[in-house]
């Protein structure tokens, strides 16, 4: 797992869209898994201000979200998918036909989410999954003890998770508490994975993720298992790593190399 960790968040996002951008570069028409949520939003300004000046184009890039809420309407404020039109989307020229994001309102949720699934398998899988991570570990709406081997499902929200997501919603709003989210093991089947830690209030979960044990607690945790992870943190996410100066050292040391 490669760690990178940079002064500020905005430092720490900044690195995140150069990283999509390259990738976006050498295959413009990259699959990418998207994430939604707090951590992701400066990357996501970052990609709209190199699309305004003309650096990126999103026309052929096809995007698969992470999870959605069941029961919210599309245009609910709260619902995903009126975040990704909001903060993403709806800034760029990528293709309405190439979004997907979990259809949570009506039916048969256990055929959504295997729809789900081979639509990603058909367009041939994820080149790179953007994630964040929950206080508690989750990756998507993967909570504490979620199978690590998982598949695209309906899950259960934890209190702690929609404590924590209740910022985001009107006191007179019902806030969901259960949600459709791809699975750990499709998450895992990603090509590349870049994970993004910001605040102090993750370094618990991230140090977790990153240096505790390999556990179906910490569902990022299984992040170690993967060839092409890299988490992307701001110092104080970081603060709580062991080997904190030993991640500073070894970037300067690929830098250099590279170089
Ligand atoms: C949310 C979302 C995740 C997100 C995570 C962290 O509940 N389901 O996709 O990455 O929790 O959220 P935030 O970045 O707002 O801290």
């Amino acid at each position: 797992m490669r760690v990178v960790i940079l002064p500020t968040e905005k430092e720490a996002s900044h690195f995140a869209a150069d990283f999509i951008e390259k990738f976006i570069t050498e295959k413009n028409n990259s699959i990418l898994g998207l994430a939604t949520g707090s951590s992701v939003l400066l990357t996501y300004a970052a990609l709209i201000e190199k699309y305004n000046r003309g650096d990126i184009s999103f026309k052929k890039v096809i995007t698969f979200n992470l999870d959605e809420y069941i029961g919210l309407e599309p245009n609910h404020k709260q619902s995903y998918r009126y975040y990704m039109s909001q903060k993403l989307f709806g800034h760029i020229d990528i293709n309405e036909n190439n979004i997907h994001i979990p259809e949570c309102l009506h039916g048969d949720f256990e055929s959504t989410c295997r729809y789900y699934e081979s639509k990603i398998k058909n367009y041939g899988g994820i080149d790179l999954q953007l994630l964040g991570v929950g206080s508690n570990g989750h990756i998507g709406f993967n909570e504490p003890t979620s199978s690590l081997k998982s598949r695209t499902r309906v899950k259960t929200l934890t209190k702690n998770t929609i404590i924590n997501n209740a910022r985001f919603f009107d006191e007179s709003e019902s806030q969901p508490s259960i949600a459709i989210t791809m699975g750990i093991g499709t998450i895992m089947e990603a090509k590349n994975i870049l994970l993004l830690g910001l605040g102090q209030h993750k370094s618990k979960a991230v140090a977790d993720l990153v240096e505790g044990p390999l556990s179906s607690f910490c569902p990022g945790s299984v992040l170690q298992n993967h060839e092409n992870a890299i988490v992307v943190l701001d110092q104080l996410a970081a603060s709580s790593l062991k080997l904190y100066d030993y991640y500073i050292h070894s970037e300067k040391m690929n830098v250099e190399y590279m170089c």
